[in-house]
């Protein structure tokens, strides 16, 4: 299933009569999972009200630039960052006029410069205007620095006059920007993800396991579909749900958890094991529960796991191999080891001994490593951090 779970998106309304529809796409991206954030020019609260959007967003309204306190909450900045996907809807010839010159007198303008998300322009106008040589120019110039244009419509305007310039139907602009975002850089790829931990089994009742909350595989796995891969799952006993769309293999120890990623290897492009896979487990397993009665101490017997990682990198030399070093000392140095010991692509440490970061939160921090750069993720939420690290895989593969 397509959606935009974890997307935020920023919808610019300028001052058309078609403001008023920007409540249904505001409704629109709610209902697929966005998170939305409205910026109005000063005209287009002459057509619809900042009450109307805010109800619909569920998220007070960006109106200003200047004002103290609106930025304090939020700042041009921080909302331009917020934004993954920027859409100007309805957009005006003002507007239209206004980002091509790169106008920043308002917040609208100056969200848009400030921002790297993708954005959309649906463009709504009187069709004179819209066929105007200015707005034409206006267009070109846009669409030559890769702007996605969605629209504008033919058909009857609201002055009377037939012809291009019709906001496009938000249910179509919506649908274009998701097929859009499900078109992304992985798309054609099979993404084999490990997460979580695993439990190796003493007893019936009894195991060893460790404190892994599968947060960063899932958000990776998340990511990767966002992305348009292909995903595989593989995951441990952790108490999250997999987006429909993701395919997902329970499995409890390392052996089952080794078991099935080499069957999903045999059609993965990509494999990142970001599970806390146990390095031991029980040499014997027992039957029955142990039982306490029968000696004062217990000595369990441990014996190496298989390295999961190391296996899959041995046997898929074309496959692009990610691992992750969960470190609480000399944190660089050991992940750069292990690029090499372990025959990576590319390795992922953080340092788990910060309680802010890592294991059971949902932020991280790591740096990325790869044989010819390290990149550092700053501190953010760990679905971000998985959207970046999937974004240098996607880069590394193309070249
Ligand atoms: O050597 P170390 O366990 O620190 O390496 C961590 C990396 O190796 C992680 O990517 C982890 O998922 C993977 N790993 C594995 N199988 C193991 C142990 C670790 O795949 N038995």
């Amino acid at each position: 299933m397509l959606n935009f779970s974890n997307t935020n998106v920023l919808l610019c309304v300028t001052g058309g009569i078609a403001a008023y529809k920007s409540a249904e796409i505001i409704r629109l991206f709610k209902k697929d999972g966005a998170d939305v954030r409205v910026v109005m020019t000063e005209s287009a609260k002459e057509f619809i009200t900042p009450l109307t959007l805010q109800a619909v967003s569920g998220n007070e309204i960006h109106d200003s630039l200047l004002d103290v306190k609106a930025e304090s909450a939020m700042g041009h900045i921080e909302l331009a960052k917020w934004a993954d996907i920027i859409l100007i809807a309805p957009c005006t010839a003002e507007s239209l006029a206004k980002i091509t010159h790169g106008r920043a007198d308002d917040l609208m303008g100056s969200v848009i410069l400030a921002s790297n998300a993708t954005s959309y322009i649906a463009p709504a106008m009187n069709t004179t205007m819209w066929l105007d040589k200015s707005t034409q120019e206006n267009f070109q110039t846009l669409l030559s620095r890769g702007m996605n244009f969605i629209g504008p419509d033919e058909g009857e305007q609201a002055c009377g006059d037939v012809g291009p310039g019709r906001l496009v139907e938000p249910e179509k602009i919506v649908e274009l920007i998701k097929s859009d975002l499900h078109k992304g850089p992985l798309s054609g790829k099979t993404i084999t993800i490990t997460a979580g931990p695993t439990r190796e089994q003493i007893d019936p009742v009894r195991y060893i396991s460790n404190n892994s909350s599968g947060k960063m595989g899932y958000a990776l796995a998340e990511a990767a579909k966002l992305q348009g891969a292909n995903v595989n799952l593989v995951s441990g006993p952790v108490s999250l749900t997999a987006n429909k769309g993701i395919n997902l293999f329970k499995i409890n120890s390392a052996a089952e958890m080794l078991n099935k990623v080499i069957e999903c290897m045999e059609s993965s492009d990509i494999f990142i094991s970001c599970a806390a896979v146990a390095d031991f487990k029980p040499a014997n397993y027992s039957d029955t529960k142990i039982k306490k009665e029968d000696s004062e101490s217990l000595e369990i017997n441990l014996e190496k796991n298989h390295d999961i990682l190391s296996e899959v990198s041995k046997r898929h030399n074309s496959a692009y191999i990610v691992g992750f070093a969960a470190e609480t000392a000399n944190v660089n140095d050991n992940a750069n080891k292990k690029l090499n010991s372990k025959n990576l692509n590319m390795i992922i440490s953080n340092d788990v001994s910060d309680k802010t970061i890592g294991f059971d939160s949902d932020d991280n921090e790591v740096h990325v490593i790869t044989e010819n750069e390290t990149i550092f993720l700053k501190k953010d939420k760990k679905i971000k951090i998985a959207r970046e690290i999937l974004n240098i895989i996607a880069l590394n593969i193309k070249s």
